[in-house]
């Protein structure tokens, strides 16, 4: 999500690719775009084609099974930008999930009900080509190869779209602006600390899920490897009231033993909304944007 710096609140426009467009049928909301795929420049692909390549040995080593799975099923093109269309062909029959186009900013409320929906607002920039190291923002690669994958996963999704239901109930239940901000940074944190950056325990040790590691080529080993990452098992009262910062990498991951348990801990998540939990948790980051909170006010 872009609810959280990386999770998808900010403004992302880019050059070229963001004229909007209203596909057939029902109109969509208004954030959702055309992918126009002869608008990419050969310079797209190379960059493409870099990022993937050299992310393939440390997928094959560091990833969760799920998300390998998921890569075999989609069938990216590892030397060209993906066309959003060919994705869903293959992604959609598995979980009604689409990733559907957009040209930047979505506000936090409408970013979770897309989720609710089984849509992914996916960016369809390609990064710079002298910034394939870091981009703050999310770009196509991030987004279709970081988190698309995860999409695939029944149980995964599952826990999506439960998240999407959370942030849909805690729009229609809060109205106090202090208690909808906060509502707002416990769930970016909850999503920051397992879809972006989540780690999982498995048989054959701690692999990421999280997309912010799965789509980069520094952290992704750091996130596993290094001595100086804290990993601990998943704690809802600690992520939620936990403050992040993007510029850097993690110091501090959570761990999830599988996906149902994810999806148990969205559960929780939303009782706690319910019983007022979130309504005044630790004051830090991330930043509630003004239009973060206009959008949960007036859904
Ligand atoms: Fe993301």
């Amino acid at each position: 999500m872009r609810v959280s710096a990386r999770t998808h609140s900010e403004s992302r426009t880019r050059r070229g690719l963001t004229a909007p467009a209203s596909p057939a049928g029902n109109p969509p909301p208004s954030h959702f775009i055309e992918q126009d795929y002869s608008r990419y420049q050969a310079r797209d692909h190379a960059a493409w084609k870099t990022l993937y390549s050299r992310m393939v040995p440390f997928w094959e080593r560091y990833a969760n099974r799920h998300y390998l799975d998921g890569m075999e099923r989609l069938r990216l093109d590892p030397c060209s930008v993906p066309k959003l269309e060919d994705v869903n062909r293959f992604l959609h029959p598995l979980t009604g999930f689409q990733a559907r186009a957009v040209s930047g900013y979505i506000p936090a409320f409408e970013f979770f009900d897309c989720l609710r929906n089984r849509q992914f607002p996916t960016t369809i920039c390609v990064r710079p080509a002298d910034k394939l190291d870091y981009y703050p923002e999310p770009d196509i690669f991030h987004d279709v190869a970081g988190h698309v994958p995860m999409h695939t996963d029944r149980a995964f999704a599952e826990a999506l779209v439960r998240f999407g239901e959370c942030a849909h109930e805690a729009a229609a239940r809060r109205s106090d602006p202090r208690a909808v901000a906060s509502n707002i940074r416990a769930m970016a944190r909850f999503f920051w600390f397992t879809v972006e950056f989540g780690l999982m325990q498995t048989p054959r040790g701690v692999k990421a899920y999280g997309s912010g590691l799965l789509s980069s080529h520094g952290e992704l080993r750091h996130s596993i490897e290094s001595p100086r990452v804290q990993r601990y098992p998943l704690q809802l009262e600690w992520a939620i009231n936990q403050g992040f910062e993007i510029d850097h990498y993690q110091p501090l991951l959570f761990t999830i033993s599988g996906f149902d348990e994810l999806y148990e801990q969205v559960g929780r998540l939303t009782a706690w909304m319910r019983e007022g939990k979130l309504d005044n948790v630790a004051p830090g980051e991330p930043h509630i944007n003004e239009r973060d909170l206009a959008s949960f006010l007036t859904p």
